[in-house]
Formats: structure tokens, C-alpha cells, sequence
């Protein structure tokens, strides 16, 4: 129909046929509209480009076994959003409207959503973004909320197979009272130089540290920091880290596959006992993590410790278990008991 080789896809901007959009004006939010054209115009002392004033959110559509669709948890991204834009003193669209646009850019880009048995999905970006002109350093009430998507398939280019990870020591991603918690578009922009000297020397992830005093496991730059140790699910309480749905979700699935849950501070040395460590987030899903180096510079040639959890760099059990399981709901493969599912 349109060409894509749905076994064959990453995870890249990809021009639909819709970008869905709402303007926050004197008060109020107006009818959303659909977009063919891919651009808006903004004035070059728009807030989101001098103060970085934007925000963002994802989420991923479904077309499931039956052939219905479904949204994994909107009403999560819609609470987070929010959370978000009150941190930056922005306007937020109410929960109804982000759903009716979350589904009304399904539905614009419908010959976009992977069929079922590809395991590949339709990666949604709700946008939030200051367009008022100033130079002074306070909220105005006036926004763009645009609604975007792309047919996906693995972030990393193959699902469920391990990579590694590095602790970049002279980097940090977020301040202990600072912005880490929400999901703001500046706080990736410190992530893209170490990212590509990460990769430049072979490492797939950055694990990033508790800024404050270095000790304890934050996240990675990508999405949330799990791990397995026995039958525990172990994953830090930190200010800092953004509050990852899947990581939420995959609480409630390792309770109900009848693990113990731990969210708690982990100390750095404990990596030393983990077997399995996992990243999890809406585009990684979960991605299982081979080793983990520590690089007190990331630049430099020094590597002061390994943290290698699975011979071989194969997947473990639990992490293989917690997959099958999250992507089986997703795809309507599994009963979906807690109801996560939100279909079009
Ligand atoms: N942490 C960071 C820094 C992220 O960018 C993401 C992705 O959204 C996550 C965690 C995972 O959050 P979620 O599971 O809600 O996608
Ligand atoms: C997501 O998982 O939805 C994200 O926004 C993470 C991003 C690095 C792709």
C-alpha cells in the first residue's frame, strides 16, 4: 500500500500523512485541526526557541490479534503532560482533548499503523510548545499542542537482544531539585554529545548517577533502570528520574507474576549483584543490558570497573518473561486484567 517493509523499521521521524493540532489562545484551546503541510510557523523570539519552553510525551498505538486498536495507557501521558507543563508554567490541553487528538492522529494516519504480526506499532508525540514571543523570563499563556506520529519498530534495531552501557563520570542529566522528573525537551539536549561519544565507542546506553552526590543509580538517557536479583524487581526512588509508565506497568507485572517490588535508592556497588538489568521506557520497551562500564571520563581512555550481568551478553529469564508479557497485552496476545488498554 505504501511501501514499508513493517519488519524492517527502527525508530525515526517518519512523515505521515497528519500532524494533529490545537492553538491556546485568550483562554482557551481551539478545535483541533489536521495538517498535511508538516510545518508551523513560530517568531524567531518564540519562548521555545531562546528558553526551550516545550515538552513532550510517548506513546504507542497497537493494531492488535482481533484487529481492534489500542492505546497503551494515554491516560498516563495525559497526568504526565500535565504534570510537565505546570513545572514550565505552560497551558495544558485537558485530558479529553489529548485523547481525542491522540485518536484522531491515529485515525488520520491509519494506513501508517503496522498491521498485527509485525511486531512493530504506531509511536505517537504529543508536543507542547511556547510559541509567544518574549524576552523575559515568565510564563505566557499561549501554546501549540501538536499531536505527531511514526510507524516504529525496535529503538536499538532488534528487539530483545542485550547491549551495553556506560556511567559517563563527568556527566550529569539532572539536578536533584532541577527538571529531571519531567519530560522536557532540554533535559535530552545535554544527553546528544555524550550519546554520540558513548557510540563512537561501541557503548549503546548512558547510565547516568544521582547528580547530587554520585552514589546511587538514576536512569539512562533513554528510559527507566531496572533490575532482577532473585526474585526481586529492583528499580530506584529518585527525584530526578522521569516517571517511566512502562516502569510502572512492569511494577505491577512482577507483582503479578509474584515477585517483590523494590523501589528504593541502589547504590552503584549493587550493581555488583545483579543478574539481570534491564532499561525500560515507551521506545526501548525493555531492552536488556549486557554489562554496564564505569568511565570516570568519557572521553578518556580509562574504564575503573565492569558490571557484567549475563555471560555472553544473553537475555535472561525475567527480563524475557516481563517482555513477553507487557507486549503480549500490548498486541492483545494476553488478557489485559488491569484494563491498561485504551481502544479507538
Ligand atoms: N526515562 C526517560 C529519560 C525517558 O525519556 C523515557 C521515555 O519516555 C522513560 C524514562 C520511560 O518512560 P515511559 O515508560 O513513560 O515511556
Ligand atoms: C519514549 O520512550 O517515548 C521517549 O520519549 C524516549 C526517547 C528517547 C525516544
Amino acid at each position: 500500500m505504501n511501501g514499508i517493509d513493517w519488519d524492517a523499521l527502527g525508530f525515526d521521524a517518519y512523515r505521515t500523512r497528519t500532524v494533529i493540532f490545537s492553538h491556546f489562545k485568550d483562554g482557551q484551546w481551539s478545535p483541533f485541526e489536521a495538517t498535511e503541510t508538516f510545518s508551523f510557523t513560530f517568531d524567531p523570539f518564540a519562548q521555545v526557541f531562546h528558553y526551550a519552553i516545550s515538552c513532550f510525551e510517548g506513546l504507542k498505538a497497537f493494531r492488535q490479534q482481533d484487529g481492534r486498536i489500542a492505546l497503551f495507557r494515554p491516560d498516563q501521558n495525559a497526568a504526565r503532560m500535565k504534570r510537565t507543563a505546570d513545572f514550565l508554567g505552560m497551558p495544558c490541553p485537558p485530558k479529553e482533548l489529548f485523547l481525542q487528538m491522540c485518536a484522531a492522529c491515529v485515525e488520520n494516519n491509519l494506513e501508517f499503523l503496522p498491521p498485527y504480526g509485525h511486531r512493530a506499532s504506531l509511536y505517537l508525540r504529543p508536543l507542547l510548545v511556547g510559541m509567544h514571543p518574549q524576552m523575559q523570563l515568565v510564563p505566557y499563556p499561549e501554546a501549540v499542542f501538536a499531536v505527531m506520529c511514526a510507524p516504529v519498530g525496535s529503538y536499538y534495531g532488534e528487539h530483545l537482544r542485550s547491549f551495553s552501557a556506560v556511567i559517563p563520570g563527568n556527566y550529569d542529566r539532572a539536578a536533584p531539585k532541577g527538571s529531571g522528573s519531567y519530560k522536557i525537551g532540554a533535559n535530552y539536549a545535554s544527553t546528544f554529545k555524550p550519546y554520540k561519544m558513548a557510540h563512537d565507542q561501541g557503548y549503546t546506553e548512558l547510565l547516568y548517577l544521582n547528580s547530587a552526590t554520585r552514589q546511587f543509580v538514576d536512569e539512562f538517557g533513554s528510559s527507566n533502570f531496572f533490575a532482577i536479583k532473585g526474585n526481586k524487581y529492583v528499580t530506584p526512588l529518585s527525584d530526578s528520574v522521569l516517571p517511566s509508565i512502562t516502569n510502572k506497568t512492569l511494577q505491577e507485572v512482577a507483582a503479578d507474576l509474584g515477585m517483590q517490588v523494590e523501589k528504593r535508592p541502589v547504590p552503584v556497588e549493587e550493581l555488583a549483584e545483579f543478574e539481570e538489568v534491564g532499561a525500560c521506557g515507551t521506545a526501548v520497551v525493555i531492552t536488556p543490558i549486557s554489562h554496564i562500564d564505569i568511565k570516570p571520563v568519557l572521553e578518556g581512555p580509562e574504564v575503573t570497573r565492569v558490571f557484567r550481568f549475563r555471560p555472553d551478553g544473553e537475555v535472561g529469564p525475567v527480563c524475557t518473561r516481563l517482555y513477553r508479557h507487557i507486549t503480549g497485552v500490548q498486541f492483545g496476545e494476553r488478557e489485559d486484567t488491569h484494563g491498561w488498554c485504551y481502544y479507538l
